[in-house]
């Protein structure tokens, strides 16, 4: 029987999703560059459903049944171009090539659009998770031509995560679209870890909360509207102790944050959409901050931190709790403006409800939070920001206090929370009535005749500041 799909690639998720595809019941072609791979993954699991060896793509394709389907699973970048230009001559019209890696939209666009030049369907799918949601129920975030997801939908839904029964996939918007929602759910996961990162750091060094006891917190923290996996598997990094030394493992890890690229691809973009992503840009900034650490070093001795003596606000552990929800809602709503700002630059049609909702299983970020947020998004009239939706301008304006309480204090103790100050600065710039902008607009005028607007009368003026000071309409120059 030919297989359903092919898989090439077959490092960890590759090998974790054909494994998903096997048990799901669908035959499934391996293949990998080499067959080392290919052959340790059927010896492991090659019981778990129908495999078929190949060791080579001619092979691969051939044990395909029509429209083919195809799945990459190697490094983004370099790497998929090249299996792409091998692959290519050996499929025919209608088939399917499914880019299941990282890779950037704006890659996975102009794949998208040359392979449909001969008659070639590109999928990017935006593929969350880790090892063990490809291998058990990833959140999956498809994009590419719908005729294409009538093809391979049902599969990837079927081996998705499911979130009461629903299964978390559904097609996302043509070409890059998948990837660049799983990219911005990326950027959230970054905010999202910082913010966990910033609340762990008040405990520890403001309140003396030692990681054991702080792993309570956390699992206590799960029960609340913060109940998320992120914070799950908080309490149980900081629960962990390091078998060699006896101390928390937190306190022997280097304090340096890796990266690969998708958190800072997020705000690349953003900034190109001009969509205002502080949150996820100071989280990303922050992992920068970490790694220099020659800087760090220097610093430690070099910069005088004059910090206050505080005596910490009653209940800090709470007004940290809430401080940590009001930024995490921050993040999200700034990466789902960034969603809709895309949709308008790329032709894309996104519906915030769905991408939500397929984010409520098998992802990273999965939380409770995200099915308030679905709702927010499928209600009738449909929130311009997250933070207008009534539930949670109601949820952040309780916990303002709290915030604003917990930022002071940091600043105080000189304690760095770049995500909670950043993410209260933008609240309070969506709130406020006049913005400085007023004086930005005016100093531009002054010095290279920039213009501005008024807010009295219809036009666009210039004050002659280097002649008499009279406004001048500048619509008549131009
Ligand atoms: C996921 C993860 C996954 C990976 C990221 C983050 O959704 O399954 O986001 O894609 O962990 O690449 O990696 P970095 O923190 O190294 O950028």
């Amino acid at each position: 029987m030919p297989a359903q799909i092919g898989v090439t690639g077959l490092a960890v998720m590759g090998a974790n999703l054909a494994r998903n595809f096997a048990r799901n019941g669908y035959t499934v072609a391996v293949h990998n560059r080499s067959a080392g791979k290919t052959d340790a993954l059927l010896e492991a699991h090659g019981d778990e459903g129908d495999f078929i060896r190949t060791e080579s793509l001619e092979e691969l394709v051939q044990n395909l049944e029509t429209p083919r389907r195809v799945m990459l699973m190697v490094k983004a970048g370099k790497p998929v171009d090249a299996v792409i230009d091998q692959l290519v001559p050996l499929l025919e019209p209608g088939d399917i090539v499914i880019d299941g890696g990282n890779s950037h939209y704006e890659d996975t666009r102009r794949r998208e659009a040359a392979l449909a030049e001969k008659d070639l369907h590109f999928v990017g799918v935006g593929v969350s998770g880790g090892e063990e949601g490809a291998l058990l129920g990833p959140s999956i975030m498809p994009g590419g031509s719908q005729e294409s997801y009538r093809a391979l939908g049902p599969m990837l839904e079927k081996i998705s995560a499911k979130y009461e029964g629903e299964p978390c996939c559904t097609w996302i918007s043509t070409d890059g679209a998948g990837h660049f929602v799983k990219m911005v759910h990326n950027g959230i996961e970054y905010a999202d870890m910082q913010v966990i990162g910033e609340a762990y750091d008040l405990l520890r060094s403001a309140a003396g909360l030692e990681p054991a006891e702080q792993a309570k917190v956390f699992t206590e923290w799960n029960k609340t509207n913060l109940s998320s996996f992120l914070i799950e598997i908080t309490a149980e990094v900081l629960g962990h102790v390091d078998a060699d030394t006896g101390k928390p493992l937190v306190d022997v890890v280097v304090d340096s944050a890796g990266q690969k690229g998708t958190g800072r691809w997020t705000v690349i973009s953003a900034l190109e959409l001009g969509t205002p992503t502080s949150g996820i840009a100071e989280s990303v900034f922050a992992r920068g901050l970490s790694s220099q650490r020659s800087q760090r070093a220097i610093g430690q001795e070099v910069l005088e931190g004059r910090e206050e003596q505080v005596e910490l606000p009653e209940g800090f552990v709470e007004d940290v709790r809430q401080a940590l929800f009001a930024s995490k809602l921050v993040s999200y709503a700034q990466g789902l403006d960034m969603l809709d700002n895309a949709a308008a630059e790329y032709g894309w049609e996104l519906k915030l409800d769905e991408i939500a909702s397929l984010w409520r299983a098998g992802c990273i970020i999965r939380a409770e939070l995200l099915d308030d947020i679905m709702k927010a998004y499928a209600a009738a009239e449909k929130p311009e920001n997250l933070l207008f939706a009534p539930a949670f301008s109601k949820a952040i304006a309780e916990a303002v206090p709290a915030w604003r309480r917990v930022v002071a204090t940091a600043v105080r103790l000189g304690i760095p929370v770049p995500v909670f100050s950043s993410s209260l600065a933008y609240y309070d710039g969506l709130r406020r009535k006049r913005l400085p902008a007023a004086l930005i607009q005016g100093q531009r005028d002054l010095f290279g005749a920039h213009t501005y607007q008024r807010i009295d009368r219809e036009g666009t003026f210039h004050t002659q500041w280097s002649g008499d000071r009279t406004e001048i309409s500048a619509d008549d120059t131009h």
